[in-house]
């Protein structure tokens, strides 16, 4: 049932006053079981879009489609949807069993089945034991479950988790996102998941939709989001690229020749089908995609030179910081395994050579 679609949004816009938090947003299919992640900077707008999911904003314009069937006026509790906000929103004076309880409650089903499915909820996110606890009696990572098992203890067909993760520490956080995942997927929850850490992002989703400034800049799998970023935006926020101006000159078959201030550089990356003799584009290279040696001063293939102006040692890799002229940022070239390779110290001469399917985007 994966391939089927549970979700639709279609030209969404949200305004407060003059400021528009969502600005125009279609995402066309959102399919059943899948785990979709939206990443951008704070104040692009994923809380405002999560809450318009949830029933807790009305959409200015647009719509939401759920099952085929609008529901822009249906309230958060008559949808089938479930969240979980940034801080929690637990209930003080109320126990881990009766916050669990609440959204039953409201529901009004009987007390053994409400007592049921809490117990199960409880042991799903392994907090069996703890029920008579308040929240303040709970870690940060505990109350994160009883957030979680909050949510899911209503049988939701999609849960919504707006940045769940952002208030604990760090190697919890990388500990909750396996634990999310499994529950995920053994429930087989459609699960809408926000956040800024690109790394967690990375991680856990199936596919990501990069915001920025209410708009969707790409969707793709983790791997096309940084592999092939569709524009500098989502290329610069996933993690760091160098790039490089420069422009076709020509294309003979599968390869293109592309001139930079570097000299030029033969391209046969399939994904670059579309680029013609005389666009101008940008070369986008990741640090780790760089190959460093020691100068040989003849260019040949894919090479330019540089100056190592510095590096940073992490244990598992090197990065270095190479001036090369022309540019106005070092390039940054991450060697791994260095310590068995042998450190390179700043004021040495390098050849760099690009690899020959590397990642453009055509300039607007
Ligand atoms: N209730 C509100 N009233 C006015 N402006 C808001 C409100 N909620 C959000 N905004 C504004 O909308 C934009 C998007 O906010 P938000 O959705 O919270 O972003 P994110 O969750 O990505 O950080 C921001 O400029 C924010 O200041
Ligand atoms: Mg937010």
């Amino acid at each position: 049932m994966v391939n089927d679609k549970i979700l639709e949004l279609k030209n969404l816009v949200k305004k407060f006053g003059n400021i528009t938090a969502v600005n125009d947003l279609s995402i066309l299919s959102i399919k059943r079981g899948e785990f979709l992640t939206f990443l951008g900077p704070s104040g692009c707008g994923k809380t405002t879009l999560l809450r318009m999911i949830g029933g807790f904003y009305y959409p200015s314009s647009g719509n939401i489609i759920m099952e085929g069937e609008i529901i822009n006026d249906i309230p958060p509790e008559k949808r089938k949807t479930s969240m979980v906000f940034q801080n929690y929103a637990l209930f003080p004076h109320m126990t881990v069993f009766e916050n669990i309880a609440y959204g039953l409650k409201v529901k009004k089903l009987p007390g053994k089945e409400i007592e049921k499915k809490v117990m199960n909820a409880l042991s799903i996110v392994q907090l069996e034991g703890l029920e008579h606890r308040k929240p303040n009696q709970l870690s940060g990572g505990q109350q994160q479950r009883v957030a979680l098992a909050r949510c899911i203890v209503i049988e939701p067909r999609i849960i919504l988790l707006d940045e769940p993760l952002s208030n604990l520490d760090a190697s919890l956080r990388v500990m909750m996102r396996e634990e999310i995942r499994k529950i995920q997927k053994s429930l087989g929850l459609t699960t809408i998941f926000v956040t800024h850490d690109q790394e967690e992002a990375m991680s856990m989703a199936d596919r990501i939709v990069v915001m920025n400034q209410g708009k969707i800049e790409q969707i793709g799998t983790p791997l096309e989001i940084y592999e092939k970023p569709s524009t500098l935006f989502v290329a610069g926020f996933i993690g760091y690229v160098n790039m490089v101006k420069g422009k076709i000159k020509s294309r003979q078959n599968e390869s293109l020749t592309i001139a930079t201030d570097l000299g030029e550089f033969i391209n046969m990356n399939e994904d670059l089908k579309g680029f013609k003799a005389g666009d101008e584009v940008t070369i986008i290279i990741r640090p780790e995609a760089v190959c460093l040696e020691k100068a040989s001063l003849k260019r040949e293939g894919n090479t330019f030179q540089g100056r190592i102006q510095n590096f940073t040692y992490i244990g598992y890799i090197a990065r270095y910081y190479v001036e090369v002229a022309g540019q106005e940022f070092p390039f940054i070239v991450e060697i791994s395994n260095p310590g068995g390779r042998g450190i390179l110290q700043a004021g040495e001469q390098v050849t760099l050579t690009l690899p020959l399917n590397f990642h453009c985007i055509k300039d607007r």
